[in-house]
């Protein structure tokens, strides 16, 4: 009995170490921010695609792109994408089959928020699924002021800002993406357990195209 409940407390402490280190910090290449194509061919071919393979993206290509998206561009913290009064206020979550995270812009890393594949939660399109990546644009409320209609049309302003930096990598990248309104919220916020003042605006996928 005595042997059983030390097999059992070793098992227990084994649990604890190895779910602490599958919650670790992942952490990111450093952005490469001096390359991709001339801004007017990007602009030339931005479009939104909806058929995806299933091809994974480096951590490199991963890095840039969130950089691209919404990371630090100056010392004072500032970032790539313009926010209402700087408030800062949109995480992008990143739903990958290996599972979901936070970016965490200022540490360049990702913060683990599921272990689970979560893509198929990610919209109604089937495409979803299994494109290598979608993005979640998640306000945080507890960030903006002003009356609900302000938050709601300053979020919205502020995640546009983010999806079109995305598009324009992508562009240049020659990666696929299409930005995306029609998401479960309140399903895919259960499933990455947002807070109350958490707000799901928009989600974006993201791979290489379909040969
Ligand atoms: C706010 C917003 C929501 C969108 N929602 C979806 C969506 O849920 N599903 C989808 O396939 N495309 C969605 N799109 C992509 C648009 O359909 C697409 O941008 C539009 O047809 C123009 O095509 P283009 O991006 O290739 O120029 C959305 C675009 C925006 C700006």
């Amino acid at each position: 009995m005595r042997r059983q409940g030390l097999l059992w407390f070793l098992a227990a402490i084994l649990a604890a170490v190895v779910g602490a280190q599958e919650s670790k910090p992942v952490s990111l290449p450093a952005p490469q921010t001096d390359g991709g194509r001339p801004l007017m061919q990007v602009l030339k071919e931005r479009k939104s695609t909806r058929e995806f393979s299933g091809e994974k993206l480096p951590a490199q290509v991963l890095a840039n792109l969130l950089w691209a998206g919404f990371g630090v561009n100056r010392l004072d913290g500032r970032r790539t994408a313009p926010s209402a009064m700087n408030w800062q206020e949109i995480a992008i979550y990143v739903v990958t089959a290996e599972g979901a995270y936070a970016y965490d812009a200022a540490k360049n890393q990702l913060e683990p928020v599921a272990k689970e594949d979560l893509r198929s939660l990610t919209g109604a399109q089937s495409f979803v699924a299994t494109a290598p990546v979608n993005l979640v644009y998640v306000a945080d409320l507890t960030k903006a002021s002003g009356d609900a209609s302000e938050k709601e049309l300053f979020t919205g302003a502020d995640t546009g800002f983010i999806a079109q930096n995305v598009y324009l990598y992508c562009a240049s990248e020659g990666l696929a993406t299409v930005v995306r309104a029609s998401v479960d919220r309140e399903a895919l916020g259960k499933a990455l357990k947002l807070k109350a003042t958490q707000k799901i605006v928009l989600a974006q996928t993201v791979g290489y195209p379909k040969k």
